[in-house]
């Protein structure tokens, strides 16, 4: 069975995107196919596309998600769509120097997208920036075991 992800990037300096684009290196392989989309510029009507999601942000402020991202985000807080058909995953990118909003940018995306009624295949990741380990690698190693848990949540919806 053909699988369709979305990876939705929220990014400041481009980090989110190379996770994004080594995942997607990793997944397409015609059976898998995977669009990446900037969160810039969408709304909350993509989660209106067939297939599954993974939400790859970051975090700034005051445990903000990025700026491209809040377009996307303030319109899924105004509109409230339903979105008990969605299923989602979340690879946050952070850092543990910011002790007390650690995260927060996968974790607003996670919560918001729950009380939407979306669930979340498998657990949220959090990249911390600080622990020496490349965003990419640990996405390459997490993507294998996460695409397994997608393909097993699309044939169960089907
Ligand atoms: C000004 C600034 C504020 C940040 N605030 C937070 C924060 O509150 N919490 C956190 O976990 N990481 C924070 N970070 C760390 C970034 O989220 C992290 O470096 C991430 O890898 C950047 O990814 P990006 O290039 O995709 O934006 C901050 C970074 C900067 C430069």
């Amino acid at each position: 069975m053909s699988l369709k992800i979305t990876i939705l990037v929220g990014t400041m300096t481009g980090t989110a995107q190379l996770v994004a684009q080594e995942l997607e290196l990793a997944w397409d392989d015609g059976e898998t196919r995977v669009e990446t989309l900037l969160m810039d510029q969408l709304d909350s009507s993509v989660f209106a596309r067939a297939g599954v999601f993974l939400i790859c942000t970051s975090t700034y402020g005051q445990g903000d998600v990025p700026d491209n991202a809040k377009g996307l985000y303030e319109d899924l807080k105004a509109k409230r769509p339903d979105l008990s058909r969605v299923r989602y995953g979340v690879f946050g990118l952070g850092d543990r120097t910011y002790a007390e909003t650690f995260n927060f940018g996968g974790k607003r995306f996670d919560e918001l997208l729950a009380e939407l009624g979306a669930r979340r295949i498998g657990e949220r990741v959090k990249h911390d920036a600080s622990s020496g380990i490349l965003p990419e690698e640990m996405a390459a190693e997490w993507g294998e075991d996460w695409l397994r848990q997608a393909r097993e949540a699309a044939v169960a919806a089907a």
